[in-house]
């Protein structure tokens, strides 16, 4: 038997589903009561002034009903195509990878392919590596000519990157790494008091050009803060000169103080104390383009993926790592597709969502906009050879859900908007009528209205079931 404290994480790894099915889904799904803490408030939220949570929430509006976006990581790294960490990983002295600058030249407005593919999936933001950890600039810059547009490439990569997130309608984010493994001061800044001057003069100096020579950006997304703290790195200062040169930006918490909102990566970890967060994926194993790592996400896992951060209110920030010449591994643009075609017939149930209460099923995760409760299905029952004997099971086929703490007013197919029967006891709902096979794919949404805000809670099940006496 289960123990009563058992999260859905113990239960899949009990099920035998890894991590590596879900991709870290799993984590996601908090045991019913602990969704509280999306209400509570945290030691980081309570320091701050009404006027700075309204601010926020003002900045963060469009980001929140987003809930979708592409991360792009872009660099020197994919001429090598072994993964953006070759450098570090391999061993790669500087003046060796430094030649890549030399052969790296992508054709010119890749990043309108990359635009079109994020429209068409369904995202609605873009963030693209302006700097990496390997140093290079893809950005024109006066602080440094290890910059594409000093380089064989010969061009502003960045601009290219916005004027195509514009023109799709998108929203601009720029990912600058602050860990640098190419400039003399990236490591000595540590111990050297006069590098460190410099060092953060000049990221501080780069990201004041990011932050004016391209209009108006929409998100800034550090990374890596290694080898300082925030105080050396002189963080406070950094945020208050990129908020005074765009006002409505967002930031995220990677230069060693909290910004606006969490990165969980590679896992669903939903933030504590309502706080913002984004969980950040590859779609292989590979942020950078790895030309030999084929171990692609489905788009089922994808999908599942998009509607567990949706769950709790989080984003996902799924990545691309296009080739040397810019286009994008065929296996992306395939699964990015099918995405895209789910999130036509069902966006609604991912975007704009509010945080749902309920505990885990088997076969479903759920999301919720006011009284109606969004059951995503992803391993569709059909038939079970139970029916024979069990009541319960007919017709088949039959979805249930067992402790749903509202009464159910009307249910349909979501995709199709096909009326779906349905009959409630007191610890169930159970839906009737449905075909025998998934009648959409690789998920299947139902759209269940409530008379009230819908909570699902197993306890309810175990708690008040009917015990009907001892042994049979
Ligand atoms: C890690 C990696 C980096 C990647 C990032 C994305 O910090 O170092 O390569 O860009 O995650 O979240």
């Amino acid at each position: 038997m289960r123990p009563p404290k058992m999260s859905r994480r113990d239960h899949l790894r009990l099920m035998g589903t890894g991590a590596t099915v879900l991709a870290g889904s799993a984590a996601g799904m908090m045991p019913w009561g602990n969704n509280a803490i999306l209400k509570a408030s945290s030691a980081d939220v309570a320091k701050e002034s009404p006027e700075q949570l309204a601010d926020r929430a003002r900045r963060m509006k469009w980001w929140h009903e987003a809930r979708f976006g592409m991360f792009i990581h872009f660099g020197l790294y994919s001429v090598i195509g072994q993964h953006e960490w070759a450098m570090e990983l391999e061993g790669i002295p500087v003046a060796q990878y430094q030649l890549l600058a030399k052969h790296f030249n992508p054709r010119p407005h890749a990043a309108r392919e990359w635009a079109k593919l994020a429209k068409r999936a369904g995202q609605k933001y873009m963030v693209m590596t302006t700097k990496h950890h390997e140093g290079f600039c893809n950005f024109e810059t006066k602080l440094t000519n290890y910059c594409a547009p000093k380089q064989a490439c010969g061009r502003d990569l960045v601009a290219e990157y916005v004027e195509a997130a514009r023109g799709e309608g998108l929203r601009v984010g720029f990912y600058y790494s602050l860990m640098d493994w190419h400039h003399p001061d990236g490591a000595r800044c540590l111990t050297d008091e006069a590098a460190r001057v410099r060092f953060v003069e000049y990221t501080h100096g780069l990201i004041r050009e990011l932050m004016t020579q391209y209009g108006k950006i929409d998100v800034l997304w550090y990374d890596v803060d290694w080898p300082l703290s925030a105080e050396q790195w002189e963080s406070e200062k950094m945020n208050k000169m990129v908020f005074e040169l765009q006002p409505d930006i967002i930031v995220n918490n990677r230069n060693g103080v909290p910004g606006d909102y969490s990165t969980p990566e590679q896992e669903i970890n939903p933030a504590k104390g309502g706080r913002a967060w984004e969980t950040c994926m590859t779609l292989n194993e590979s942020w950078g383009y790895h030309k030999a790592d084929n171990n692609w996400k489905s788009p089922e896992t994808i999908v599942r993926n998009l509607s567990t951060c949706a769950h709790d209110a989080g984003n996902y920030l799924l990545n691309i790592g296009p080739k040397p010449d810019g286009s994008i591994p065929e296996e992306s643009v395939r699964i990015l597709t099918a995405v895209g075609e789910w999130m036509q017939r069902n966006g609604p149930t991912i975007y704009q969502i509010e945080p749902c209460q309920s505990d885990w099923h088997v076969y479903a995760n759920y999301t919720r906009r006011g009284n109606t409760l969004y059951m995503h299905i992803y391993h569709w029952p059909g038939e079970t050879p139970a029916s024979e004997w069990l009541e319960f099971f007919r017709l088949p086929s039959v979805l249930a859900i067992g402790g749903l703490r509202a009464k159910v007013q009307s249910a349909r197919l979501f995709a199709s908007g096909k009326p779906v029967a349905f009959e409630q006891g007191d610890q169930y709902v159970k839906f009737t009528g449905l075909p025998i096979n998934a009648p959409d794919s690789p998920v299947t949404v139902i759209a269940i209205e409530c008379d009230t805000e819908p909570v699902v809670n197993h306890n309810d099940v175990r708690k008040l079931r009917k015990r009907e006496g001892v042994g049979m």
